[in-house]
């Protein structure tokens, strides 16, 4: 059942969001990011809700995007007018008004990675990799990560991550400011949810205050709606295609013979 394959908890004042399909890496479905969105607008709606923590079950965070959806958008078997939730979870992302701190207990993996740019305080294992394959993919970054990634850690470091896709070491992702520190796997969790609870803990309205002068909303929502509309033409495409083929068939992709 898609539902128990993303938990939404509470634990007091903070609502926990966690991945809960490690047989298949954390891999995100339509129906996990509806979940998550839910989540989200859960935790939007209700007062006593101070701060939303993610998490994750299994060795890794998450892989990113489920590349059998994917698939299934690339050969038309989703019809073009199908509910994408994804973008329900991306705007909620975008939305929150309360704090959101993330576990990053392992490898995280495209959406793995954008989201902890949309978030508040991350908190990441040391033999974590971070890795971005959208061009890999065939695709083009999305959750205005072409606009955060560039913004937190500058073009050229960006690039290494957008274009080459080359993975970003937990350790260089505090170094470099995605994550606020890089700890041992089995502390990560522990500390993120010590850190949730702090957050739950200060004045909310002034915490909610600060969050909102800190963000840049209408920037955000306009790059990703940028990026959205070259996503949607890229999973059509023939390089789309091929990753995705490559990918099921386990093998490496072969870009050579494509435009
Ligand atoms: N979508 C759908 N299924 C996925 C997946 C994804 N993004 N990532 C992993 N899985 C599935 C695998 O198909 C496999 O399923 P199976 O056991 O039924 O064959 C299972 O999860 C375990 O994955 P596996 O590849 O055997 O694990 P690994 O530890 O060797 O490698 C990854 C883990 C994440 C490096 C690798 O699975 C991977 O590259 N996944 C794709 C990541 C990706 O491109 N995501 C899209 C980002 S936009």
């Amino acid at each position: 059942m898609s539902e128990q394959h993303v938990l939404v908890s509470r634990d007091g004042a903070v609502l926990e969001i966690r991945f809960n399909r490690p047989a298949k890496k954390n891999a995100i479905t339509n129906a996990m990011y509806g979940a998550m969105a839910d989540g989200l607008e859960q935790a939007a709606a209700d007062k006593s809700v101070r701060a939303i923590l993610f998490t994750a079950a299994g060795d890794l965070f998450t892989a990113g995007n489920d590349l059998m959806d994917f698939a299934a958008i690339n050969s038309g078997a989703t019809a073009d007018n199908a509910p994408r939730e994804v973008a329900r979870f991306l705007s909620r992302m975008i939305e929150a008004e309360k704090p959101v701190v993330v576990a990053v207990q392992g490898n995280a993996v495209g959406v793995g990675v954008t989201m902890l740019l949309q978030s508040d305080l991350v908190y990441i294992a040391e033999n974590a990799k971070l890795i971005t394959p959208f061009i890999d993919l065939g695709l083009v970054p999305e959750n205005a990560s072409s606009m955060t990634i560039p913004d937190r850690i500058g073009h050229v470091r960006a690039f290494q991550l957008l274009a080459l896709c080359e993975p970003l070491g937990g350790r260089d992702a505090a170094a470099c400011g995605i994550a606020n520190a890089a700890l041992p796997a089995s502390e990560v969790e522990g500390k993120a949810r010590a850190a949730a609870h702090a957050l739950a803990k200060k004045p909310a309205e002034s915490l909610r205050l600060t969050k909102n002068l800190m963000r840049n909303r209408d920037a955000l929502k306009a790059r990703m709606t940028e990026e959205g509309a070259l996503f949607a033409q890229r999973l059509k495409s023939a390089e789309a295609a091929e990753a995705f083929a490559a990918f099921l068939e386990r093998r490496p992709a072969d870009f050579s013979k494509l435009g």
